[in-house]
């Protein structure tokens, strides 16, 4: 008898993702001084698409949590990507470069 327990991680999952979108994010202001490199708008539909497929890829295992303490640069990314693959993480060829961006803004070094 599982449902209720994905259920529950699902939950949680949600609850961290509405938690750590918001540090160094300021949703409620005006993304004018947003110092993320080239990103037009703070929340356009299609990051917020991004940001669930994350959680839907990279949540299962562990928090979100992880890639919060685990700021790096693209090629990080790349490499940690990699190596969650072999651990078990899967996505489809055309999710990588949706979740590897997604990661490099979100998650970048500071
Ligand atoms: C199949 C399970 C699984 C999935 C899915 C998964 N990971 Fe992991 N991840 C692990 C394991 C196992 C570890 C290492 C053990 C630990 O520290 O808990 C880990 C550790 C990490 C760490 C910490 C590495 C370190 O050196 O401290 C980061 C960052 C990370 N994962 C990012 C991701 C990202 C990004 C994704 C999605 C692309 C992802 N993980 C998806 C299993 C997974």
């Amino acid at each position: 008898m599982k449902p209720p327990l994905l259920l529950l991680a699902a939950a949680v999952a949600l609850a961290l993702v509405v938690f750590f979108s918001d540090p160094g994010r300021a949703n409620i202001a005006p993304p004018a001084a947003s110092a993320s490199a080239a990103a037009p708008a703070a929340a356009s539909p299609q990051q917020a698409a991004a940001g669930q497929l994350v959680l839907e890829r990279c949540g299962t295992c562990h928090s979100l949590d992880r890639l919060a303490q685990h700021r790096q640069g693209r090629a990080g990314w790349e490499n940690t990507m990699r190596t969650m693959a072999q651990l078990g993480a899967s996505w489809a060829p055309n999710e990588q470069p949706v979740i590897l961006n997604y990661l490099v803004q979100h998650f970048g070094p500071r």
